[in-house]
Formats: structure tokens, sequence, C-alpha cells
């Protein structure tokens, strides 16, 4: 399996309702939506708002990307906008094991993401409850940065968790700097569901653009 989530951090605000429909029409298995703010990142971005207004204009997958203080406080405020899944990040959840049961009693996909510097580890006595694990392969704040390698290192360890657990349902995905560089190594390490910003929303064709990083996967 193979999912590609299109991050509109790298939209153009101005005409976000065009940007929806456009990159629903090419194919994108999920709108990828990073919030953060100007605390846990040292970026502001998107809020409740964004989200329940996306949620209104396509029925795709939305994917809600915390990277807030205090997250377990907001996860009605995500899941009453229309989250289809909602990730909080291991670092900054005092209470992981409690709101990932939280948003799954909810009907809402639950996801842990980690920072490069977190280990795998974090996840040992939650890993048979979680959806989805998110592997940061930049610091979180920014679209257009570097990828990290060291992610396909943790990759690859989440894999072995999983595959020695009782949790045969997790997806393995990986966000920041993911390109037609980087993907492979990505896919080969065992992510499934791929992260991508500015590589689709800085290509003139969105969806030649999600074909390609497809089609690198696959051949
Ligand atoms: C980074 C965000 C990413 C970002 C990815 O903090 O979580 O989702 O939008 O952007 P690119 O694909 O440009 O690295
Ligand atoms: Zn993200």
């Amino acid at each position: 399996m193979v999912l590609i989530a299109a991050s509109i951090l790298s939209a153009d605000f101005l005409n976000l309702g065009r940007e929806i429909d456009k990159i629903t029409e090419a194919g994108a298995d999920r709108i990828h939506i990073d919030v953060m703010d100007g605390h846990f990142v040292p970026n502001l971005t998107m809020g409740p708002l964004i989200v329940e207004a996306v949620r209104k204009k396509t029925k795709i997958h939305l994917d809600v990307h915390l990277m807030i203080n205090n997250a377990d406080s907001y996860l009605d405020t995500y899941i009453k906008a229309g989250a289809n899944s909602l990730t909080i990040h291991a670092e900054n959840s005092l209470h992981l094991e409690r709101s990932i049961k939280y948003i799954k009693n909810h009907g809402v996909c639950a996801g842990i993401a980690l920072n490069p510097a977190t280990s795998e580890h974090v996840l040992d006595y939650i890993l048979d409850e979680v959806d989805q694990i998110l592997v940061m392969s930049v610091n979180p704040g920014f679209a257009q940065q570097q990828f990290l390698p060291s992610a396909l290192k943790k990759i690859a360890a989440i894999k072995t968790m999983l595959l020695q657990s009782t949790n045969n349902k997790c997806i393995i995905a990986v966000d920041g700097g993911i390109n037609d560089q980087s993907i492979r190594a990505c896919a080969h390490a065992g992510a499934q569901l791929f992260v991508a910003g500015s590589y689709i929303f800085g290509a003139a064709d969105y969806k030649k653009a999600i074909e390609r990083l497809i089609e690198i996967i696959e051949k």
C-alpha cells in the first residue's frame, strides 16, 4: 500500500479552495494539515477554522498533524472540525495513552509523531494502540527543509517493532523533505504513507508530481 498525503502548508492560501479541488482531482489520498502554535515549533500556521473549511470543500481524508503545546486539550476541537486522522507528538503529550484512546473512541485514526531526535522506544508501551506513526524526517516547523537520512533507521526500527507486536494495521508515515530523491529509501525502510508539501505544490502539474512519486516507489 502506498498513500500520498499532500501537505497544504505549501499551497497557495489566497486560493485555498481551488488548491483543495486541484489536489483532490490530482489523486492525493489525503490532505495533510499542519497545525503549528508558535510554541512547540517556531512557526504559526493553521487552526480549526481551516480544518473545518477544508472539510466542507472535500470528502478526502484529512490528516491533521498537531504541532502544538498542550495538544491533549485540543483533541475535541480538531475531531469536531472534521479530522479523519489526528496525530499528536510524543514529545508534548503528557497523557499519550489516554489521548490516543480518546481519539480512537471518537472514530478518528490516532497517530503519534516523533521528532528527529526522539527514539522509537517512546512507542514501546503504546504500540498496540496506535493507528499510525509519523516519523519526522525534518525538524517540524517549516516546509522545504532537507530530508534527514536518520529517519530511515527509525522507520526500519519501527517496522521491526510492529512485526513483533500484535498490531498489524498500524501505518508508518514519513513527513519532511519527501521528494523524488528521498521517497524510495523511505519506502524500502518500511514507510507506506508519504507526506509531501513543496514537492507537490511546487510542481506545475500536481497529478504528474503524485504519479512520479508513486512510480519511483513501485519501479
Ligand atoms: C513540517 C511539516 C510538514 C511539511 C512538509 O513541519 O510537518 O508536513 O509541510 O513540507 P515539505 O514536503 O516541503 O518538506
Ligand atoms: Zn506535517
